[in-house]
This record gives C-alpha cells, structure tokens and sequence, in this order.
C-alpha cells in the first residue's frame, strides 16, 4: 500500500482504493463540457481533500487506458464524486465518457495528487482557473463554505466564451449570500457579454490589488497556467504564493 506524503497537509493522505460507481446522472454544463455524478458502490464511502482527483480506467480494446480527473464535489460529499469533463475530438476516455449513460458502472481509483489547500487558512485565497481547470477549485470553494470561511473568497473564473462558463448559476447565487465570496467571471472572445473581458492575468491586476494576505490556486491547462504564473509573478507576487496544477 502506497501512501502519499504532502508536505502542505504534513501528514500521509488516504492511500488509492479502486471503487465501483454508477452514473447518476450526467448534465450538459456547457456545448463541450458535461457534469458526470457518480454514485459510489463498493466501496461505498471515498475520503480525500479538496483539489484531489482520481483516475478512471476506460476500457479500451483488450486493455485499460488510465485517464486522471479533479474531483468537482466536496470532501463531505464523500458517496458520491462529481467530474467535469471536456470533450476532446477523438480523444479516448472523452469519448468513453460521451457514450456512458446513466445506470453503467465505472472503475475508478483514488484519491490522488497534492494539489490541497494550505493549513491553517490565515489568508484569503484566490482561486483561477480557466475551462474545466474550475472543477478542484469548486470542491475546495464548497468545502469553504461548509466550514463557514470567513476570509475573503475570490474565484477568477476564464473562458472564451460566455455560454462557457460553468456552474455559472451556482457560483452566482454563492456570490449572492456569501458577502465573502467574490465571483469574478471573465470572457477573452465575448458575444454580448457586459462582464470582464480578457484573459485572466489582467482581471487579477484589477482586483487583487493587495496580495499580501492572500494565496493564490490556479488550475488548467499546462500552457495557460504556466503563462499565468510568469506574469503573477511579474506584478510581484512571491512564487512561494502561486500553487497550482496543471494538466498535460
Ligand atoms: C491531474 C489532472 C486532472 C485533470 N482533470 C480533468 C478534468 O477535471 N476534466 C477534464 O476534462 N480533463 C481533465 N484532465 C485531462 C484528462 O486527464 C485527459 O487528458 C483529457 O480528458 C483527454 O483525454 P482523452 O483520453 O479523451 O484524450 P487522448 O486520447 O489522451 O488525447 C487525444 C489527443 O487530443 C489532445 N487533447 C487532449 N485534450 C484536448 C483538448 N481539450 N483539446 C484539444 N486537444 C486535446 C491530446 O494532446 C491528444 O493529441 C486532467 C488531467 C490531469 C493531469
Ligand atoms: N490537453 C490539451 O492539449 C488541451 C486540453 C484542453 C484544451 N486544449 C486547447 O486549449 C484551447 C482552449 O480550450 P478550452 O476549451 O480549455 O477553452 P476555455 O475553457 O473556453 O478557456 C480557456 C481560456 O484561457 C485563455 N487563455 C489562453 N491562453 C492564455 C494565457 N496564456 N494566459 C491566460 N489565459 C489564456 C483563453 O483565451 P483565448 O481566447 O485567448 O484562447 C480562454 O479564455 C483550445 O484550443 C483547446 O483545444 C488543449
């Protein structure tokens, strides 16, 4: 049994266990992304922090092509997982997913990665993320506000187009009665859009004009995070600050 020693948590996180789930049900978030909710079977209970993600075996041919997703639910939601999947043309577990329906069992296994929170919270932390890099960053928001978090909350949310940002409404309505939770959406190819406009480097400079009590989770795809963190860095903001993952 292997253990993962994270030295944020500084302690060992839950080993990966191999669980069977059944698709619940699946909801469209955007015209190229879908919400896949799991139930979990045997076993029936999975414990992880927020950030996390698991892996899902999709079988392929004779074989299993291992594929890893961030966990979109929070820890305290632990019988069932969210997922947030972005359709990728030909791609084969993208394609695996499109073709499930609600009722099939999976095999997936978990939890894994170290992309936590930082303890104690005595800061105020920004989260960004662009496209379906918002799914670790919503269960380590939903946790926040389980646990009543009384800092200052910031989701910078990029996407090219307006109709796809998601879980628009639920993120709203959090900015509605959390007067903590500052939801700042941002579009770089808008239609009709009145809300911010570009990428999210230049939405950070307008807002977080104080970084000094503040740490910063960025999540997305490898090019985008890494031109992120170059030019946070650039405004002045201490690498030590920035923790992200990016995805490959
Ligand atoms: C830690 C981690 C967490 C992740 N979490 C998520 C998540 O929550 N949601 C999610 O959707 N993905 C997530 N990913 C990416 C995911 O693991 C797969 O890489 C992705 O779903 C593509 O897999 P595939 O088998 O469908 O495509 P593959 O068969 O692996 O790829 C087919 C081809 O398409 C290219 N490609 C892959 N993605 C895209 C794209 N979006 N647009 C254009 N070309 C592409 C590949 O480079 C390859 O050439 C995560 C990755 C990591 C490392
Ligand atoms: N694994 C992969 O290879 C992979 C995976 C996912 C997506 N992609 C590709 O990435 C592109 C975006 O896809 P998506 O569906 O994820 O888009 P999306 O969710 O709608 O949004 C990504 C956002 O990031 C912005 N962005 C791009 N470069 C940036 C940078 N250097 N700094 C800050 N923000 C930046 C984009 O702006 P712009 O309008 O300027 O692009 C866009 O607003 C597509 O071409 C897609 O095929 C590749």
């Amino acid at each position: 049994m292997q253990f993962c020693y994270n030295t944020t948590a500084k302690k060992f996180l839950m080993p990966a266990t191999t669980f069977r789930a059944v698709v619940e049900h699946i909801d469209s978030l955007s015209y190229n992304v879908r919400g896949f909710h799991f139930k979990l079977i045997d076993p029936p209970k999975i414990e992880f922090k927020a950030g996390q993600f698991i892996i899902m075996n999709v079988p392929k041919d004779k074989a299993v092509v291992k594929r890893a997703y961030s966990i979109a639910s929070p820890p305290h939601e632990s019988t069932t997982l969210d997922l947030c999947i972005q359709k990728v043309d030909g791609g084969i577990a993208s394609t695996y997913f499109w073709g499930l329906k609600e009722g099939q069992t999976v095999s997936i296994s978990g939890p894994h990665g170290t992309f936590l929170l930082k303890e104690p919270m005595d800061y105020d932390p920004v989260f960004m993320a662009t496209g379906t890099g918002v799914a670790p960053l919503r269960a380590m928001i939903k946790h926040l506000t389980r646990q009543n978090c009384t800092r200052d909350i910031w989701l910078l949310f990029g996407t090219r187009y307006e109709h796809s940002l998601l879980y628009e409404s639920e993120f709203r309505m959090l900015a509605n009665v959390r007067h903590n939770f500052h939801y700042i959406p941002t579009v770089s190819r808008p239609k009709e859009w009145h809300g911010e406009v570009g990428h999210l480097q230049q939405t950070f400079q307008k807002y977080i004009t104080d970084h000094s009590n503040k740490e910063i989770y960025l999540c997305g795809w490898l090019e985008v995070v890494k031109a992120m963190c170059k030019d946070l860095e650039s405004f002045g903001v201490p690498r030590e600050k920035l923790h992200y993952e990016e995805w490959a």
